[in-house]
């Protein structure tokens, strides 16, 4: 198989979501990724509950561990990420009787993580997802626009995201700077996603970009991600899919199976086949595509009964046949 990264190194960096563990090369993942990947990101270990568990106490040691191994080997790194509702540690949303905090105290806290987290890989991390899942995920009219169970948003409003993006933009304003979501595809989300990065723009915030998570399946409408690409366009921001993963159920009703068989890998082999081919029709836009894993034996879409196999390579990182019904298109 043509490693990966040389398929598409006209087009764009390939990533792979990873654990500090497959970062090393003494590991098969570590030689996958050395072979077949020119970007990589931290599947957990950048996430503010994983830096700063303890107010005041950073533990830098996994991250910065990824950071080298991506140096050591001539890869991008995208940060992930600054700003979620998930995965952060209590001390940034409730004080010690468990009450919300005020604005104040919470952006004043938010600064200060983003400030030490972008400064210390400045020039090392080329990208970050700056704000994570910030808009309201599905109502049938698509009419309620942020996410109001996040902290974040109850205690400072919407523009706890300008705010975010200032941050970062001051730490290192040389990094490109996303806002990263998954549904957003679809047309109940799409135009929220559309309408909050207009408003940053248009007020001056430092946004450069789109994440489109990515977390897609083998039902995946091609004109869904099409049209969201035309409308994203319009907004002058780059694109990067930065969760990509297809697993192979048809809903999440489908029994499970935990073989693979000859109808997953057709399932699989149309779908990443359209998908690939809508990314090199926009890879003038699309600048970075990053899978969310590396091989099919670690991916937070198993369950212990269904097996996801959402990914190009096997459980043993084996190219699949998927693998090769992408490679014929370029
Ligand atoms: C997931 C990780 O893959 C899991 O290991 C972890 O337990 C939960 O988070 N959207 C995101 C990612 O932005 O950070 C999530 O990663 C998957 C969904």
């Amino acid at each position: 198989a043509i490693p990966l990264k040389e398929l598409f190194k006209d087009y764009f960096p390939i990533g792979a979501a990873v654990t500090p563990q497959q970062a090393n090369l003494g590991t098969p993942h570590g030689q996958a990724l050395r072979e077949h990947f020119s970007s990589i990101t931290a599947e957990n270990v950048m996430k503010p509950d994983a830096l700063q568990r303890v107010k005041g106490q950073y533990t830098w040691g996994n991250a910065d561990q990824l950071v080298k191994f991506a140096k050591d080997n001539g890869m991008l790194v995208r940060g992930h990420c600054l700003t979620w509702h998930a995965q952060s540690p209590d001390w940034m949303f409730y004080d010690e009787n468990g009450e919300l905090l005020s604005k104040e105290v919470a952006l004043a806290q938010l600064e200060e993580h983003i400030t030490a987290v972008v400064s210390r890989y400045k020039g090392d991390v080329y990208a970050w997802d700056v704000v994570n899942e910030a808009m309201f995920d599905w109502d049938p009219e698509g009419v309620i626009e942020y996410r109001e169970d996040s902290p974040w948003y109850q205690m400072i409003g919407e523009t706890y995201i300008d705010s975010a993006f200032v941050y970062a933009h001051r730490a290192d304003p040389d990094a490109k700077l996303f806002y990263n979501d998954y549904n957003s595809i679809f047309s109940w989300k799409r135009h929220k996603i559309y309408n909050m990065v207009k408003r940053l723009k248009d007020n001056g915030i430092p946004i450069h970009g789109i994440g489109l998570q990515g977390h897609w399946n083998v039902n995946t409408s091609e004109s869904d991600i099409r049209t969201t690409l035309d409308l994203f366009r319009t907004l002058d921001v780059e694109i990067q899919i930065t969760e990509l993963d297809v697993p192979v159920y048809l809903s999440g009703d489908e029994p499970g199976a935990v073989e693979y068989n000859s109808t997953f890998s057709f399932r699989q082999k149309a779908a990443y086949s359209m998908i690939f081919q809508v990314l090199l029709d926009y890879s003038d836009l699309i600048t970075n595509v990053t899978f969310w894993g590396i091989g099919d034996d670690h991916t937070w879409l198993d369950r212990p009964d269904r097996k996801a196999f959402p990914f190009l390579f096997d459980e043993d990182l084996k190219p699949k046949p998927v693998y090769f019904e992408v490679q014929k298109l370029v």
